[in-house]
């Protein structure tokens, strides 16, 4: 099957919308289960972050296997999802945001395929080895955000189109005073996944955006935060997450056209 475009659904996103046939795709980094299927005629690899009982906690996600399982495929665009806590008071939860930077405060896990010995030869034939240092000038590709923004638009669904994503190591959720800190260097929300996916997509040659959801306000804006209510607000607003992703999968060209963020 010839796919192109890869999903990652992150927490409350488990199963990929349109008909599927699951496989596992073998990597040097582990094995990834991958629904593969269609949606409004485009085929589509689909992988749950988490696996698709929530078993796996951010920091322990095998993201290098998920983002090489889907180059393994030919998969030059990921869209993923993400639940976040806003920092800002007038994003509530129930907005949608697509981040168009962020910042890494994540320590201990596997973020990058080169570590001085590993070789890869891009989707464009380029080969990349060795000492490796990527541009991230453009940390989320501006057409998947685009195209995103623009279905958003089409299907009358409120959305934010920039802000800087916190990316925090997890798995709690952060103090008051880390919120307020974040806060002040320009964070807008704080997830705990997408900026790792989007260095290894990057790395690989791939394009990679986010659509997030915001579930909560962040700690110390709220009373407390509870995984359950996370879980909850973003179950309540899955069909239109899921009509925003057809509308952009629609929307997109699955043709060989070389986008532009992606020249590494
Ligand atoms: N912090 C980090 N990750 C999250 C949050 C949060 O407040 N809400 C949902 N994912």
């Amino acid at each position: 099957m010839f796919v192109k475009l890869g999903i990652i659904g992150g927490s409350g996103f488990y199963q990929s919308p349109g008909k599927s046939e699951e496989k596992t795709v073998k990597t040097p980094f582990g094995e990834v289960p991958v629904v593969l299927s269609k949606i409004k005629g485009k085929k589509v690899a689909f992988v749950a972050r988490h696996t698709k009982n929530h078993s796996i906690p951010p920091h322990l996600v095998n993201y290098k296997a998920n983002i090489y399982a889907l180059y393994t495929l030919g998969i030059d665009r990921i869209i993923s999802t993400s639940a976040v806590g806003s920092l800002d008071k007038k994003i509530i939860p129930g907005t949608f945001v697509i981040p168009d930077q962020f910042i890494d405060f994540t320590k201990k896990r596997p973020n990058t395929f080169f570590d001085g010995i590993f070789e890869v030869t891009l989707h464009s034939g380029k080969m990349r080895s060795g000492v490796i240092h990527t541009d991230f000038s453009n940390p989320y590709c501006l057409n998947l955000r685009k195209t995103i923004i623009e279905a958003a638009q089409e299907i009358n669904q409120q959305i934010i189109g920039k802000g800087v994503y916190i990316c925090t190591e997890g798995p709690r959720f952060e103090t008051p005073a880390e919120i307020k800190a974040y806060k002040k260097l320009g964070g807008t929300i704080v997830g705990m996944t997408s900026a790792t996916e989007s260095i290894l997509a990057r790395e690989l040659g791939m394009c990679y955006s986010t659509i997030c959801l915001v579930t909560n306000l962040a700690a110390g804006m709220q009373e407390k935060i509870t995984a359950e209510e996370v879980y909850e607000l973003f179950k309540s607003k899955m069909d239109d997450l899921v009509a925003l992703i057809e509308k952009s999968i629609e929307n997109l060209t699955l043709s060989q056209d070389k986008c532009d963020c992606n020249q590494i």
